[in-house]
């Protein structure tokens, strides 16, 4: 079999997306755009992947890691020069080489693996992944023969009138015979409106050398969209957001509203999960099987388990539970575990706590720094004081506790098992097992008092 090898553009500033993050490193549904191009081309299953950096090169190797080799353009003289750094990896070996621009995120391998089939099958030295634009402005057009042969393609800035009406487009991804790829980028001149190495010209080089070229084209034009811009960039998330959306949908979770509604790249949900409106999950968070999640509700970098119900409110970088109820309006901040059975209801807030099995806090609470057992029941306003302004200090809240309303519990502290303590109560030493703690200043009524004032007067 025929070797394969890729190359990834991706040494470009990314000058008109007017932003500090280089190019390719800016996310589509939460994943930069160069590691959609690398998953895909990685499923591909080739012999060697070269990525080219240049711009941002540390950045993008430590987002891409060992998932490709990587070869440096100093400066960025055009796409041809870019493919020509890969010399060293790729100039003696015999095979295909696919190239492909890191800012080209919604192409799939399928597309690519269809590309490699019909360059393979036709023989040819080169073949273009080509595209029908409604819009093909911006975009090189792939300009044919009288008898509807490849000839060559002219950059949209290069283009006279009548070439910029074509509208079959250049994707920006291509097969080539890796050796006559490497001849021929020796030959590509600079000699345009930018005054860069076009990696296009080597289509025209390779033509008139008598070879056969040929054009695959594509009938998912918003596959091959290239992100240039903020506006490209707002478009291919769309179209990713889509994908994804209806990924879910045909693997049995209900979106209620699809085009409100965002999930990372990374995201797994369970059959049978209702996602409501204005939900966003993002990163790596799972969420399991009979889940209700949402409306407008946040959850980054979370573990969700079966049958667990999240309404309105933010939850990250936690493990929650089975069966468990969140929210209205609930914030689970990092390093939390919420167990099974566990409610945390309106306005309570959650940080680097452990909830036990079959605990409640079900009103308006903060609980921080809190290892709390299970079948607890914190009361509305319970409070863990964890902060002196300098330390922070652990509550430990055992089995079966009763915390009544309105409790600061002043850390370090403990409340042993089954205790009670008694609403109103600022605890800031530890309650043993079984006992009821009251602390708080008794109530004295002094009678008829009001009436004694008004005689005053
Ligand atoms: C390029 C193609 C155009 C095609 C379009 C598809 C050229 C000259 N033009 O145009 O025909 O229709 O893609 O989206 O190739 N890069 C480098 N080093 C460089 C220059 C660019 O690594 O010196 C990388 C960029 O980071 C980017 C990719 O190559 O990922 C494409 O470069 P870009 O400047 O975006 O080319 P386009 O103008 O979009
Ligand atoms: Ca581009």
């Amino acid at each position: 079999m025929t070797k394969r090898y890729a190359v990834v553009l991706a040494a470009g500033q990314g000058t008109r997306m007017k932003s500090k993050l280089y190019k390719v490193l800016h996310p589509v549904c939460g994943k930069p755009m160069v590691e959609h191009v690398i998953d895909e081309v990685s499923s591909l299953q080739l012999h060697k992947i070269v990525t080219i950096i240049g711009h941002g090169a540390e950045l993008v190797k430590s987002t891409l890691g060992e998932r490709s080799e990587y070869a440096l353009q100093e400066q960025q003289l055009g796409t041809a020069h870019a493919v020509m750094q890969a010399s060293t990896q790729l100039k003696e070996e015999k095979g295909t080489t696919l190239v492909i621009c890191g800012d080209t995120p919604l192409i799939t391998s399928q597309t690519m693996e269809e590309l490699l089939k019909h360059h393979e099958e036709t023989n040819a030295k080169a073949t273009i992944l080509t595209a029908h634009a409604e819009d093909p402005t911006g975009y090189g057009r792939i300009i044919r023969q009288s008898n509807g042969d490849v000839k060559r393609i002219v950059e949209h800035k290069d283009a006279t009138e009548e070439e910029r009406k074509v509208q079959e487009i250049n994707t920006g991804t291509y097969c080539f015979d890796n050796e006559a790829l490497f001849q021929a980028l020796s030959q590509v001149s600079n000699d345009n409106v930018q005054g860069e190495y076009y990696l296009p010209d080597v289509i025209e080089i390779l033509k008139n050398a008598g070879e056969t070229v040929s054009a695959y084209q594509t009938e998912r034009f918003e596959e091959t969209l290239g992100v240039n811009d903020r506006v490209a960039l707002s478009q291919a998330e769309k179209i990713m957001r889509e994908r994804i959306n209806k990924k879910h949908m045909v693997n049995g979770v209900s979106i209620i509203d699809p085009s409100n509604t965002y999930i990372s790249a990374e995201a797994v949900i369970g059959p049978d999960s209702i996602i409501y409106p204005g939900t966003t999950l993002t990163g790596n968070t799972a969420i399991g099987n009979d889940c209700i999640i949402g409306p407008n509700t946040e959850i980054k970098d979370c573990t969700v388990g079966d049958r667990t119900t999240i309404r309105q409110s933010v939850a990250h970088q936690s493990f929650i539970g089975s069966d468990v109820a969140i929210g209205p309006f609930a914030h689970i901040r990092p390093d939390s575990q919420i167990h099974d059975e566990v409610k945390i209801g309106n306005f309570v807030e959650i940080k680097k706590a452990v909830f036990g099995k079959g605990s409640k806090a079900s009103h308006l609470s903060y609980i921080g720094d809190a290892n709390v057992g299970s079948d607890v029941n914190l009361g509305c306003g319970s409070i863990t004081v964890n902060y002196d302004g300098k330390n922070k200090y652990q509550t430990v809240i055992e089995d079966g506790a009763f915390i009544g309303c309105n409790s600061n519990l002043i850390a370090p502290v403990t409340v042993g098992k089954n205790a009670y303590v008694a609403a109103g109560s600022t605890i800031t030493n530890n309650v043993p097992e079984e006992a009821l703690s009251i602390a708080r200043a008794r109530q004295t009524n002094k009678e008829d008092y009001a009436r004694r004032l008004k005689r005053k007067e």
